[in-house]
């Protein structure tokens, strides 16, 4: 069938504003005359009990107009999005080094900035435990491990020909949106209005209003867009959007709230960091025969979605690959540090790095070419299928995904290029490593309820359309995708959609747009509301002219059977006049999917998406310096709804997932505190750091299942593509190892992290 507007490339709708700096996120929206700034006081010291608070110094500081503590919130004092143990502000115990224990309202920013800090604290400090191995050691754990199981794995593996034993670490990450959590917050007369830098404006909506003690119709939230989330904005919006609105109550002025960048680092919680310990059996050619994992994160002081991102990790250590018997377990340690958080795969990447671990553990020790251990253990048909949580793989691509990014790439003689290199080496301090990598990424929030959306489209008198959904644009492009999918419906022009900004009093009771489903659920939900108004167009327009037979609507242009056309605008104003209803709301459910997380059995996911990744690294080993040479990328998108919104999302994702396991460090204090805490200290990848040579293709095909013109979600799967990197960074290393070992490379593989592995193969080389 002919498209129009789908499947082609079109401009991010505000790519222009982008790069000119023109387009408005929260805190440059104009300023109500009277608006108050808002800062918090954030605590100096880790887990404490509060003996007191003296708040006199800045309640005299000048321009203060109001101090908020725990007392003063006439609702519940909750922050938590599941579970409702995350406090606003501080009550008797401070839960984590920068915990909020107070909100102070000035006058000006500057003002509110320097009232903050004079409170005058006296806490007494409690043991804190601060580490995944200190919590695991101590038995602190928020909730019950997760175990998948499958046959008697200790039997597998010591019945199997080898078996190897590895420890991995994997560091956490910093959102680095680089616009900071803000938002403005009005009062009316009708309740307030809160503008919030959120990906979830619902749940912004519901803790406002418990925490105000209002109904939820009395608040609307609204978010035109975000200057990138990753995930940061699904539920750390929370603290400040509500204590602004809170401030808004109580002084009946507007208040404008945007955390500085350190306080921003500190504050919001971050990329679960994990440990994974991993043994695994195989046979002499490299079959896996059983795996134990163990994967262990820390959650920080609550719960926030730290059950469901450690459930995400659980459905992908295995990837895309079969383990006949296996047991993965998963520990949710509770620690004194700031609660973690969604992060761009949600958990999934993590999990990936056990099963790609694996692989590389059973290549070495067979002395095989990894990716034909890779593709040897690749899901297959019927008992060969079956996930760890008892999903049949049904729509696997990666046994033609990854042959034909290996020929492309011309992985095979690189490969063996780079080894010989490596063997003659000698004195130069360069080494080289490659891998190909695969990424199997399932598609659907894994909290079953999530998965619904809904639309809400104007056709005005003059034939221009209102668009108006549940998703919330952060940069991936949402919105310009939905749009198309609404133009392509009605006929009408990409140019004739007005999109407009996300609010809760136009399309209520949303989920947040995450788990890369935004243009999956909001995009179905505009198409059915699309439907809605061209059914009633058409039926109205028939009976007018006496047609028989289907009308079709494209290009600005109502046709009928017999060739004739009327232009879409004289149809819409005719039917107006023959009042004709020209809104309509489009509502949908993701089917198919059924995941009980008592059993761990399920279909937790509608489909997966697919990708691979060659990367070629090169590392100094006199400084560990390192690099990614070369990198190829087969990603696959389904039928692409927009191919360059979606290569920009490959290319971005890529790059930040080469950020998380190569450069960013978050390191902690013994009390836990966050001692990167500025762009001076954590570095993320800058456009440099990208690869020069970059070649990204998308995978030909259709998702098999009935998603929105059968594309496929592309938010965070391509993060995953950059194991590739780590992969080969262990490779690079490898050419110090003795035979069959595996350097044991932990994330992020730092300059220091790379030198310490070499040292590590040198020593047991010697
Ligand atoms: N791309 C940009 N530019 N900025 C972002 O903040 N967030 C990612 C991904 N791509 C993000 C991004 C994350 S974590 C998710 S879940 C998806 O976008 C969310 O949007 P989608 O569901 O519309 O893909
Ligand atoms: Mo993305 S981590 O699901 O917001």
């Amino acid at each position: 069938m002919t498209r129009h507007v789908v499947h082609k490339s079109h401009p991010h709708d505000s790519g222009p504003l982008h790069v000119t700096g023109a387009a408005p996120y929260v805190d440059d929206l104009p300023t109500p005359s009277n608006a108050l700034h808002a800062c918090f006081g954030l605590a100096p010291v880790g887990r404490s009990v509060i003996e007191s608070l003296d708040l006199s110094a800045v309640w005299a500081a000048p321009g203060v107009v109001d101090v908020i503590q725990a007392a003063d919130i006439p609702g519940e004092n909750n922050a938590g999005p599941v579970v409702h143990d995350e406090p606003l502000l501080a009550e008797d115990d401070i839960l984590f080094p920068g915990q909020a224990l107070f909100c102070v309202l000035a006058e000006t920013r500057l003002q509110a900035r320097k009232a903050a800090r004079l409170f005058v604290l006296k806490a007494r400090e409690l043991p804190a435990l601060t580490t995944v191995d200190e919590a695991v050691e101590a038995n602190a754990f928020l909730h019950d491990p997760l175990v998948f199981q499958r046959g008697t794995v200790s039997t597998a593996i010591e019945n199997a020909d080898h078996s190897m034993a590895s420890r991995l670490y994997i560091g956490g990450q910093e959102h680095f949106y680089l616009e900071g959590q803000g938002s403005l917050a009005l009062p009316s007369a009708d309740g307030l209005h809160v503008i919030s830098s959120t990906q979830h404006p619902s749940e912004i909506q519901d803790l406002i209003a418990d925490a105000l003690n209002m109904s939820a119709a009395e608040v609307t939230v609204e978010v035109r867009r975000m200057g990138g989330a990753f995930g940061g904005k699904e539920t750390q919006a929370a603290p400040l959007s509500v204590i602004a609105a809170l401030g808004a109550q109580r002084t009946g002025r507007a208040v404008r709230f945007r955390l500085d960048r350190d306080d921003d680092f500190i504050l919001t919680g971050k990329r679960h960091d994990f440990r994974a310990d991993i043994r695994v059996g195989f046979d002499a050619e490299g079959m896996i025969k059983g795996v134990d994992g163990l994967l262990a994160s820390r959650c920080g002081y609550g719960h926030d979605l730290s059950r469901a991102i450690n459930d995400r990790a659980m459905f992908h250590a295995d990837n895309g690959y079969f383990y006949p018997e296996l047991e993965l377990t998963s520990l949710r340690t509770r620690t004194d540090t700031v609660s973690n958080t969604a992060f761009r795969g949600f958990g999934g990447p993590q999990g990936m790095m056990l099963a790609e671990r694996v692989v590389d553990l059973v290549a070495a020790s067979v002395q095989r070419d990894p990716l034909d251990v890779r593709l040897a253990n690749l899901y297959g048909e019927g008992e060969r299928g079956v996930t760890p949580f008892g999903m049949q793989v049904e729509d696997n691509i990666l046994p033609q995904l990854m042959p034909e990014l290996a020929k492309t790439s011309d992985y095979r003689a690189r490969r063996a290029a780079i080894i010989d290199a490596n063997a003659a080496a000698g004195r130069s301090p360069i080494r080289r490593g490659i891998a190909l990598t695969p990424v199997r990424f399932g598609i659907s929030f894994t909290t079953s309820f999530l998965n619904q959306a809904g639309a809400l489209i104007n056709i005005y008198k003059d034939g221009s359309v209102l668009l108006n959904h549940g998703g919330t644009e952060m940069g991936q492009g949402l919105f310009v995708k939905v749009a198309q999918v609404t133009a392509e419906v009605l006929g009408v022009a990409l140019e004739d959609v007005k999109i407009s900004s996300t609010r809760t009093d136009k399309v209520p009771n949303t989920s947040a747009t995450a788990a890369s489903s935004g243009s999956d659920l909001n995009g179905w939900a505009a198409k059915l509301a699309a439907l809605k108004l061209r059914g009633r167009l058409s039926e109205f327009w028939r009976t007018a002219k006496g047609i028989d037979g289907e009308l079709t609507f494209a290009n600005r242009r109502v046709h009928s059977p017999d060739g004739q056309s009327w232009p879409f605008a004289e149809v819409v104003r005719a039917a107006y006049l023959g009042r004709v209803s020209l809104s309509a709301t489009g509502y949908y459910r993701t089917p198919k999917i059924d995941w009980d997380a008592a059993t761990g059995q399920g279909r937790p996911f509608l489909y997966f998406a697919y990708g691979a990744a060659v990367s070629e690294v090169e590392i100094d080993t006199l400084t560990g310096a390192n690099r990614v040479v070369r990198a190829d990328i087969l990603h696959d998108v389904g039928r692409s709804l927009n191919p360059d919104i979606d290569h920009g999302q490959i290319e971005g994702g890529f790059v930040q997932g080469m950020g998380w396991l190569t450069m960013e460090e978050l390191v902690y204090s013994a009390r836990g505190e966050v001692l990167t805490h500025a762009p001076s200290t954590y570095k993320i990848p800058c456009a440099s750091d990208r690869p020069d040579d970059l070649r990204i293709n998308l995978f030909d095909n259709d998702n098999t299942e009935d998603t929105i013109f059968k594309s496929k979600a592309v938010g965070e799967p391509p993060l995953m593509l950059a194991i590739s990197v780590h992969s080969a960074l262990a490779h690079a290393v490898s050419s110090f190892s003795p035979v069959g070992r595996w350097p044991e490379l932990d994330a992020p593989a730092t300059a220091e992290e790379i030198l310490r592995t070499i040292a590590q193969e040198q020593a047991a080389a010697s």
